[in-house]
């Protein structure tokens, strides 16, 4: 069966009710809670990122520790605010161990949540932040420099890469490049 077949039906509450319950991965065992998603769940705009990390996981809510500051100052930036209009998700629902990257198998049995998420929520415009959600939503393995500046699709939903919030904090220089794609999304979103 595929992640479509799979979840193709579940409407919100089955889909948490399934998250909730989950222990496809071996993520689950090490984490406090699944973080699902949060925001609007008609918005226009999603902005997806990795996984939760030890804010996230304690607090049941994605980007709420210091990456999640700078995202709603990126969100600020281009007029826009959690939950109004905006819907914020990761990839792997469960913290990694340590904060290390989700590996492949992970994010192979978590994506079907994402991917059920992004058609219940139907949104205009997807932003992926950093390398896991670019790669795991456009199906590739390519750097974010590569895939940054170019207006992407998923399953017919246009899609912008930009910079993980995390590694801008580490790279504060980065900072003007996703200016930039944020200015290419707000372009992208006027046109739509
Ligand atoms: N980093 C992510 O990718 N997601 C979060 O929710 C927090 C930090």
């Amino acid at each position: 069966m595929n992640a479509r077949e799979t979840f193709g039906g579940l409407d919100w509450p089955e889909l948490k009710q399934q998250v909730r319950d989950c222990t496809a991965c071996k993520l689950r065992a090490g984490c406090t809670q699944t973080v699902f998603g949060v925001g609007d769940e008609q918005a226009d705009w999603l902005f997806v990122g990795e996984g939760p990390g030890g804010d996230e996981d304690a607090r049941g809510e994605p980007f709420v520790g210091e990456a999640g500051k700078l995202l709603d100052n990126m969100l600020l930036a281009i007029k826009l605010k959690r939950g109004n209009n905006v819907y914020i998700a990761n990839v792997v629902k469960c913290r990694p161990p340590n904060n290390r990257n989700p590996e492949a198998d992970e994010i192979a049995q978590c994506l079907p949540y994402l991917q059920r998420q992004i058609a219940l929520i139907q949104p205009k415009l997807i932003i992926a932040l950093g390398k896991v959600a670019s790669n795991a939503l456009l199906g590739k393995d390519a750097s974010i420099a590569s895939l940054r500046g170019t207006l992407h699709d998923y399953h017919g939903i246009p899609l912008i890469v930009t910079y993980h919030p995390a590694y801008l904090l580490r790279s504060p220089m980065e900072k003007a490049k996703a200016w930039q794609d944020l200015c290419f999304a707000t372009d992208t979103m006027q046109k739509l």
